[in-house]
């Protein structure tokens, strides 16, 4: 019906709990912004888990559509920039955090936190890449300006199973680099091989790096989407002069080190922010992104799911369940 779609909502309960619902609402409750999109596709990531379940402080105000990711078409526009019909692709800026997400047939968003759908993919296909992919990339370009070269030595990724660690041990096979993958599920190991990864790694070992603070030098650079232990462990194993991009906490926020392989060895510890990432930036890491990411692969490695399914399947974050990357088809593809 014209003016109402469907949208995931959370609600906080009396007793501070999070319940979601799939609801119908008004085009009318939508917040303020220059566009409204009609969402085709979102995607889910390890931020919707935390968000949907309420395990992480994501969402302060209800109700609340999440879904920090979103891909569709341009309805109606204030700026010049958009025209009804144009195909459109949003990660990030708070969105599915602050301002309500692509959980919903319809977003209002602002203008500036758009981008026009890269040439050569269409919506699904960007969401199969999503904030993960994107977050993926942005870490391949620091690692490769820090000059981390292939060639140069054997890299790290972990937490390889997820989706920043799928697309990440893609990329960087792709790219030449030598890629051990570093998982907690060995099952994954042939779907890691088939990624690229030359060499499979279980978390346990990768964590018992010796008690002192540094280990014997192995890791060209590395992509950390775990953090906590794990990145303590392999900040001791980088080799003099490498670094490490880091970009997440399925592990743990804490970070137990000393200054020894900074001070030692010249390593680098890279921060990586998808969210806040400027503009110019974005455009070159998705350009790099639809030209290197083989199509074949990405649908290997995504599962799609509806709108209805995709609150209890966002919760599969939290327990380590999800392997790769998850869409969710919003609304019709015509
Ligand atoms: N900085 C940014 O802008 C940005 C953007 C996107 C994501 N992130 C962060 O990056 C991380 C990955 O995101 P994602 O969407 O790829 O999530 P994901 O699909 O759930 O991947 C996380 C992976 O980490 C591993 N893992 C899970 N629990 C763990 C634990 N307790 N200890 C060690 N490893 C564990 C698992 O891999 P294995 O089973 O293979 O071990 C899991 O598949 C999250 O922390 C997310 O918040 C940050």
């Amino acid at each position: 019906m014209s003016g109402t779609f469907r949208a995931l909502v959370l609600h906080r309960e009396e007793e501070g709990g999070i319940v979601a619902r799939l609801e119908e609402l008004s085009e009318t409750a939508l917040p303020a912004g220059e566009v409204l999109v009609e969402v085709l596709y979102s995607s889910l990531n390890y931020k919707d888990g935390l968000a949907i379940t309420g395990a992480g402080k994501i969402v302060r105000e209800f109700p609340f559509v999440p879904g920090i990711d979103l891909a569709g078409r341009v309805r109606e526009s204030a700026v010049a920039d958009y025209r009804p019909g144009d195909l459109v692709l949003l990660t990030g800026w708070g969105v599915g955090e602050r301002h309500w997400g692509g959980l919903a047939e319809r977003a209002r968003v602002r203008a500036e936190w758009l981008l026009p759908l890269p040439e050569g993919l269409d919506p699904k296909r960007a969401m199969t890449i999503g904030t993960a992919g994107f977050t993926a990339m942005l870490c391949v370009m620091a690692l490769a300006e820090q000059g981390v070269a292939a060639g140069g030595g054997e890299l790290l990724v972990t937490g390889a199973g997820g989706g920043v660690g799928s697309i990440a041990t893609a990329l960087l096979a792709r790219r030449g680099y030598r890629v051990a993958a570093v998982t907690g599920r060995p099952d994954l190991a042939g779907y890691l091989r088939d990624l690229g990864a030359a060499e499979i790694l279980e978390r346990a070992g990768v964590l018992d790096s010796g008690r002192g603070p540094l280990a014997s030098q192995r890791w060209a650079g590395a992509v950390d989407t775990v953090g906590g232990a794990v990145l303590a462990a392999l900040l001791k194993a980088l080799r003099y002069g490498g670094t490490v991009t880091a970009c997440g906490l399925a592990g743990g926020a804490d970070l137990h080190t000393t200054v020894f392989p900074f001070i030692l060895r010249g390593v680098k510890l890279i921060g990586i922010d998808s969210v806040y990432c400027p503009r110019e930036r974005r455009l070159e890491a998705w350009r790099n992104l639809a030209r290197e990411l083989d199509p074949t692969l990405l649908d290997q490695i995504t599962t799609v799911v509806p709108l209805e399914k995709a609150a209890e399947t966002a919760r599969g974050f939290l327990e380590g369940k999800i392997r790769g990357r998850v869409v969710v088809a919003v609304g019709e593809e015509n």
